[in-house]
């Protein structure tokens, strides 16, 4: 089979990898790609969010399945314009997509239907926003409703603080048309856990639980960022609480969609977080996380491909989806500034990856044979191992033998889940 993916960073070179596993993928098209992907698929360059290309690209190369990963195409329609086009693929078509890109449309879907999360409101109109924020308990959280490349959301201590933010999204348009409309929603404590699921509308199958570092800095200090690292499972959710979510949580909002007229095929990412009054969704992306794909996929026994193929036919029911009992730690390493101002163009040197390491490459370009740094996140080291400090332990061992100039990583990826883990001893 032909394969076209849709996307450039790490979460497509960790799929691009999985996808070639299966013999029957003969051969992956990246569209863009970058320059470490280069070396698992054919890399079209160009842009992810251009939808004319990617029509383009699947005729030309006669793709039998195409794989769109990133939110914005699949917001645009990327899957519509491609079904039209009578290719099979793997995402939400637009009218699903819109569980991500409009905050507001899935606040309203969770309270209609029941799954729990955090009190909100949605606004419209400034004054009704700062005259809310000046009478709302604190601290609160501000969000833009639509998609503002993960920096759309604000944890308001002050109500000084909150009506700044509320200024700054509604007024200055500090993410653009994103901020046009804001939800305001009660402030959540608790454990955060990622799970990402395969659902073709009908059935879900979860993935193995993961745990982000969304913070810059050790500690979960700084800026918040794409995500610094990843481990998976994640020790916060235990079996009964994986049977609570699928019950209140993954299986009403996929009724909930079909319900609404917009059945979600692809990967549904649910952001929980574990309050004391039960599993609550802080956020759901129409996508695969970034880098939670990057250990979830390696734990996959399955093929991925024929995941695939299941869910964009309807039969996700029938299809093997079974993930090892080992765990994943995957490093990201990043230039220095991320995810502020950085330097990019520095030569990557990168060791050959032994067994159960990954080396998947986000931000780099290659130029005359060598790979050179051009992103903000450069590349994943990950590792898999029995346990958690093992996997963790040798996703390290693998990033210190990776060297580019103004390197950085966070050094406790896996710790506060470590620690969890002792306390569950
Ligand atoms: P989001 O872009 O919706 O994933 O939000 C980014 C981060 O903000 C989440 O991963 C949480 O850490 C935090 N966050 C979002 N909503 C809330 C909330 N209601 N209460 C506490 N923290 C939140
Ligand atoms: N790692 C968080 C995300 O992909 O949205």
């Amino acid at each position: 089979m032909k394969i076209l993916v849709v996307g450039g960073g790490g979460r497509e070179h960790a799929i691009i990898k999985k996808l070639k596993e299966d013999a029957r993928a003969e051969k992956i098209f990246a569209l863009p790609g970058n320059g470490g992907i280069a070396a698992d698929a054919v890399c079209l360059g160009g842009s992810a969010t251009d939808i004319l290309a990617a029509v383009a690209a699947a005729k030309r190369y006669a793709v039998d399945f195409v794989v769109v990963a990133p939110d914005d195409p699949l917001a645009l329609g990327m899957v519509d314009e491609l079904e039209a086009e009578g290719f099979a693929c793997f995402g939400p078509r637009k009218n699903a997509a819109v569980i991500e890109s409009s905050k507001a449309f899935s606040k309203d879907l969770m309270k209609k239907y029941g799954i729990p999360t955090a009190a909100y409101e949605i606004f419209t109109e400034l004054d009704k926003a700062l005259a809310y924020v000046d009478a709302c308990p604190l601290p609160v959280v501000v969000k833009a409703d639509g998609l503002a490349l993960g920096k759309g959301v604000l944890i308001c201590e002050t109500r000084e603080a909150a009506r700044e933010a509320v200024r700054s999204m509604m007024e200055d348009r500090l993410f653009g048309d994103s901020g046009a409309t804001v939800v305001i929603e009660e402030f959540l404590t608790g454990p955060e856990v990622s799970v990402l699921s395969f659902t073709d509308g009908e059935t879900v199958v979860p993935m193995v639980s993961c745990m982000d570092h969304k913070r810059a800095l050790d500690g979960d200090q700084g800026l918040n960022t794409g995500g610094m690292g990843t481990i998976a499972p994640n020790p916060c959710y235990t079996s009964e609480i994986a049977a609570e979510c699928m019950e209140k949580i993954f299986l009403p909002t996929i009724r909930a969609m079909k319900a609404e007229g917009r059945p979600f095929k692809g990967c549904l990412y649910f952001g929980l977080m574990l309050t004391a009054e039960g599993p609550k969704v802080i956020e759901y992306n129409c996508r695969f996380g970034d880098p939670e794909t990057q250990v979830a996929l390696p734990l996959l026994e399955s093929s991925l491909l024929e995941i695939m193929l299941a869910v964009s036919k309807g039969t996700l029911a029938e299809a093997e989806v079974k993930f090892s009992e080992k765990s994943a730690c995957c490093v990201i390493l990043a230039s220095k500034g991320y995810p502020e101002k950085y330097e990019k163009g520095f030569p990557i040197t990168l060791p050959a990856a032994g067994r159960d390491e990954s080396i998947y490459i986000a931000g780099a370009v290659e130029k005359d044979g060598k790979l050179l740094t051009s992103g903000g996140r450069v590349l994943g080291a990950a590792a898999v191992a029995e346990n958690l400090p093992a996997a963790v332990e040798r996703a390290y061992a693998l990033a210190d033998r990776i060297h580019f100039d103004n390197a950085c990583c966070r050094r406790d990826i896996g710790r506060r889940a470590m620690k969890a883990l002792e306390e569950k001893k």
